[in-house]
């Protein structure tokens, strides 16, 4: 399913970015590298010099304390009026078919940009088999959505909400229609050529996921109580976070390993970075037929490359304001994070009834570090009490960010 939303996007890009002959694979910017993908969990994909995905230096990016320039594209330079328009694009409802559903309808900031929901539901009341994702930091992800091994340019993964159909998420089927419903909008024939300068004719659709891109890169979230303390500010960083964090950092849990670094997750990419590491893990949720099935509609990078090593293979995504972003998994089958604590405890979840049966911990395709660790109460606690200190609530009521159709709209 996913194979066929990339297709329908590299088609519509194709389009849209005026590639001659309708060939999906040959978009007007170029296919990235092949990947070199294998059982391997460590993958490299060549990225090219690292200066060239780092434009506009003159863009001021309020980075948060320790965090590197986010990549962006040398045909994407930054500027506030670009921001600007991405932002209201993002929150406008017209960019759906049916005008019932904008970005920010799936992406809440109050929920760090996810929607409270186990799985998406699009415009027209389709389901969506995954989840979805926070947008905080979204600038740093090395390879975008659940499992995909090759989407990597938010510009270009802004199609799939906007035309994917399995599933409909925003409905929109043609991107002239997108520019034909803002046109005339006094808002919009201010802000687009004012985002676009170097442009003759700056109103059209290519313009809209450039401007979406760059709203997106300015999502920045590193000012929880963590990142005080690690400061050495002030903070409500106690003793108790203080254990937690150990544990999260122990060769007993392991959990550092997949969600390291300033993000932490493993799948990070930045402006000084000099290739792409796209990792995916089997962390052992499911285990359907004792040989590590998952279930049909989701089997993670499985679904890209085919190659049954990859089978329920997601990304490790990052743990930044975890705390807002329940349910939990590519599949929202974590309730809370107690539950996500159960999992990783027990080296693997047990489903004991249903279609979906079976003993995780026993998958023959699970990840190595997921083996499993007893916590005590008190050890418990803190580890939630470390995962909930990572919640950065200037973030999630940044009027930079906000809606700016709502009625209490910041500037
Ligand atoms: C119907 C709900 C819905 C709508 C509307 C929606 N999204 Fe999403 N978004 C999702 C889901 C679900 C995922 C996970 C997709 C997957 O893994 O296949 C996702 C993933 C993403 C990601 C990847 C994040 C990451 O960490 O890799 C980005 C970026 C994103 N969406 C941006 C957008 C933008 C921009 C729009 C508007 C053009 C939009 N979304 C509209 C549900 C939605
Ligand atoms: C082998 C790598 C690996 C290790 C070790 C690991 N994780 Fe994960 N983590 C992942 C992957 C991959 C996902 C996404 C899995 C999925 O959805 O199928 C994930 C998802 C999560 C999520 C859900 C995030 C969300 O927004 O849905 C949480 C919370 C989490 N991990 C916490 C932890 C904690 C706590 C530990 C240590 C006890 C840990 N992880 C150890 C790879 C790992």
């Amino acid at each position: 399913m996913r194979r066929a939303l990339a297709l329908a996007s590299a088609v519509v890009l194709a389009a849209a970015f005026g590639a001659c002959g309708g060939d999906p694979s040959a978009p007007d910017s170029p296919p990235p590298p092949t990947s070199t993908l294998d059982a391997a969990d460590t993958t490299a994909l060549d990225a090219g010099a690292p200066d060239a995905s780092d434009a506009g230096p003159a863009y001021a990016f309020d980075l948060p304390p320790g965090f590197p320039r986010p990549r962006v594209p040398a045909d994407n330079p930054m500027s506030e009026a670009k921001v600007a328009l991405g932002r209201r694009l993002f929150y406008d409802k017209r960019l759906s078919g049916n005008g019932s559903q904008s970005c920010g309808s799936c992406h809440q900031q109050s929920l760090a940009f996810t929607d409270g929901r186990a799985r998406g539901i699009g415009s027209t009341g389709a389901a969506h088999p995954r989840s979805a994702q926070s947008l905080a930091n979204v600038g740093y992800v090395s390879t975008l959505t659940w499992a995909h091994p090759q989407l990597r340019e938010l510009e270009t993964q802004a199609l799939t909400p906007l035309f994917g159909t399995e599933p409909v998420e925003l409905g929109m089927r043609d991107p002239a229609d997108v520019v034909a419903r803002l046109r005339g909008d006094p808002v919009y024939e201010d802000l687009f050529p004012r985002a676009f300068p170097e442009t003759a004719s700056p109103f059209t659709f290519e313009n809209v996921p450039r401007a979406l891109a760059a709203f997106q890169r300015t999502l920045l979230s590193g000012w929880s109580e963590y990142d005080k303390h690690i400061a050495g500010q002030a903070s409500a960083f106690g003793a108790s976070e203080k254990r937690g964090l150990e544990l999260f950092f122990s060769e007993e849990l392991e959990c550092y390993h997949c969600h390291g670094g300033f993000l932490f997750s493993d799948s990070v990419a930045h402006a000084g970075s000099t290739f792409f590491e796209a990792l995916f893990h089997n962390t052992g949720l499911y285990n359907i037929d004792g040989n590590g099935a998952y279930p049909a509609d989701n089997p993670g990078l499985f679904e890209i490359t085919t190659n049954p090593a990859d089978m329920g293979r997601f990304r490790a995504v990052s743990l930044r304001n975890v705390a807002v972003t329940a349910p939990y998994f590519h599949d929202g089958s974590a309730a809370t994070l107690d539950d996500v604590l159960d999992h990783y405890a027990a080296g693997g979840r047990t489903i004991t009834t249903g279609p979906h049966a079976g003993v995780g911990s026993a998958s023959p395709l699970k990840d190595e570090l997921v083996r499993g660790f007893t916590l005590t109460a008190e050890q418990r606690v803190d580890v939630l009490a470390f995962l909930r200190s990572l919640t950065d609530t200037r973030f999630l009521s940044d009027p930079r960010h906000s809606d700016p159709f709502a009625a209490d709209a910041g500037p």
